[in-house]
């Protein structure tokens, strides 16, 4: 979800609209809007729009007057609630004194509706929300920070909240806890956001709250104090990221940008991380000496989505270059699994946004029982990012498409990156340590190779677009880099695909083998080619067809992307990139809407 302020002295609902359509990729099932309308009489007040779809669904329903230089605004992915008009943002008490966006999950809703209802508070929407509004607005306080204030103590759960209230025109109420709250410092106005890039285009001074922190925003200034009520002094800091970095730039969408701009990408990943003289790389942010990289025992990498699938990528590399065994699991069900915590082991969260709830509980969790954590994530300064010992960034730059494609990319060659780090601390020769620094290096121009065989990676595409279902194969190195082809084709194209290791095809799944389920095989020119080239005579024998990625053209594929040849540890990096394209050119065949998937989000920060 995605929420979005702005207190200052322009007209109010273009800015909000804007900043809205800048936060979709966050949730795109309903958007709303609340101003304090300028004006006199009944034209003034506490004013709201919503609608149920898309941001410009809502352009095209608010009110012809709907005039103010103060409001608040969201766009939402539904957890409680189908996505309705009524159950849209913000949610406001009986009497529509009080307005209020909030991001998260109010745990004990269902409690506090209960109370409220027995007292005789009507809800107009099944939202957990709504119970915000009128805690706010029967609060009994003087002061609109006191009644939030109270409002907030009765609440379990997580959230990012932004508060409007009738009776008090001057100023926006804002609070964090579990759910990203950023103002943005403007000359004689304030915005607030989730997300900077809805800040961007207009401030890149900002502040970021932390958790139990709230603030107020007026015009000309802003404080922030904790939920206690003490002062903080969070000073503000400079948004690294420029504001067109977040435009489509010529591109139809995102995903094509963001696929396009690998090579850059991957070379800001590496830039001035590569000591030449040591054959090693300095990772500044990583906070492990030498001796305690030694003490490692076990490296585990927790992820959600393409980033665990980045992780499991990650984890081989680790244990082949650094001989540390390691492993990926989802996030989700680490937290779940009273896993045991062992304090040899260095743990790796990853993701791009740097927010994602399981992830950041996962962190939390291990940070409590003394665990070492390592952050490998894009947002800077994001909750996973702040919250983490130390980690790399991947310096991916802004992702806007909800689909992952060139993070993955960059996390995978920032695990690269550590795997080296450690390899080199450990037993890994100059010799190897030269050999990947030297791969690394080949890698954006041998990205732009790759991209520059699009067009025919689009007609394959337009070949296996008919397919109800597909299957993905690959082994070791290979396996991880079928699983997030797979996904990336289902997630943005709707079709059916399961990832397989090509060694497990006969205990089970050839059954599925016929004309109409064709086989994407990943067979990279390893030591592992002739048994990979072994089941795809399997699936021949079966009649499947098959769409080999290769270094070398496949005799038993009815149809072969060849992809230029690196390192072996380097190798998925490469052949991941086709197979975004294949998804992505399948999905435009099919008329998808790439940049925004049905039933997904962005960033999930909701369990
Ligand atoms: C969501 C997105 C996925 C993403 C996952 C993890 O499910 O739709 O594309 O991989 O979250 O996100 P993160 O920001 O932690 O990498």
């Amino acid at each position: 979800c995605g929420i979005v302020g702005y207190i200052g002295k322009r007209d109010v609902a273009p800015l909000l609209l804007e900043g809205l359509q800048r936060l979709e990729y966050r949730g795109y099932d309903s958007a709303g809007i609340a101003i304090h309308a300028s004006g006199t009489g009944k034209a003034a007040g506490l004013k709201t729009a919503k609608a149920k779809g898309r941001v410009r669904e809502l352009e095209s329903r608010l009110p012809k007057r709907f005039a103010g230089t103060t409001g608040i605004a969201h766009t939402r992915w539904a957890t409680h609630g189908a996505p309705t008009d009524e159950n849209a943002h913000p949610h406001l008490d009986a009497g529509g004194k009080v307005a209020v966006v909030h991001n998260g999950i109010i745990d004990n809703a269902a409690e506090l509706r209960a109370k409220l209802t027995a007292d005789g508070v009507e809800f107009a929407s099944e939202t957990d929300t709504e119970v915000l509004a009128h805690l706010i607005a029967r609060s009994q306080a003087e002061k609109l920070e006191e009644k939030v204030r109270e409002a907030l103590r009765h609440i379990e759960g997580t959230y990012g909240i932004a508060v409007l209230h009738a009776d008090f025109t001057d100023r926006i109420v804002v609070a964090r806890n579990g759910s990203p709250v950023v103002l943005g410092i403007g000359e004689h106005e304030m915005f607030v956001s989730s997300d900077v890039a809805a800040l961007v285009s207009h401030t890149r001074q900002v502040v970021t709250l932390d958790d139990g922190e709230m603030a107020t925003l007026k015009a000309d200034d802003y404080r922030t104090y904790t939920t206690e009520g003490s002062r903080t002094s969070a000073e503000p800091t400079t948004v690294e990221w420029e504001a067109e970095s977040y435009d489509m730039g010529g591109h139809d969408t995102y995903m094509h940008k963001e696929i396009s701009e690998q090579a850059d990408a991957v070379d800001r990943a590496l830039r001035g991380r590569i000591d030449d003289r040591f054959s090693t790389v300095h990772l500044g942010g990583l906070n492990l000496d030498a001796r305690e990289a030694r003490g490692v025992r076990r490296v585990k990498i927790l992820g959600c989505g393409t980033s665990y699938h980045a992780g499991q990528i990650g984890a081989q590399m680790i244990e082949e270059l650094a001989r540390i065994p390691s492993d990926a699991e989802p996030a989700s069900e680490f937290r779940y699994r009273d896993p045991v915590v062992d304090p040899d082991t260095l743990y790796v969260a990853v993701s791009q946004s740097g927010e994602t709830y399981d992830v950041l509980a996962a962190v939390q969790e291990l940070k409590r029982k003394g665990a070492r954590v390592l952050g490998l994530v894009n947002v800077v300064g994001s909750a996973i990012a702040r919250e983490t010992d130390g980690g790399i960034y991947v310096h991916a730059g802004p992702e806007v498409c909800v689909v992952s494609t060139k993070c993955f990319t960059n996390m995978v060659v920032s695990f690269a990156l550590l795997a080296l780090h450690l390899g080199r601390i450990r037993d890994l020769s100059v010799a190897d340590g030269k050999r990947i620094i030297e791969g690394l290096r080949r890698l954006p121009g041998q990205i732009d190779e790759i991209l520059k065989g699009e067009e025919e990676v689009r007609k394959l595409a337009a070949k296996y677009a008919d397919a109800k279902s597909m299957m993905f194969i690959g082994r070791v190195r290979g396996y991880p880099v079928a699983r997030e082809a797979s996904l990336k084709l289902k997630e943005v194209s709707y079709i059916h695909a399961e990832a397989y290791p090509a060694s497990e095809l006969k205990h089970g799944p050839l059954a599925l083998i016929e004309p109409a389920m064709p086989t994407v095989a990943i067979v990279p020119d390893d030591d592992l080619l002739e048994k990979n080239r072994a089941a795809l005579e399997e699936i021949k024998a079966r009649n499947g067809r098959i769409l080999a990625v290769a270094h070398q053209e496949q005799e038993k594929a009815d149809h072969t992307i060849v992809v230029p040849k690196n390192e072996p540890e380097l190798d998925p990096i490469l052949i991941g990139i086709p197979l975004q394209l294949l998804a992505y050119h399948t999905a435009l065949a099919l008329g998808r809407d790439i940049d925004k998937p049905r039933n997904l989000a962005k960033s999930v920060t909701v369990e």
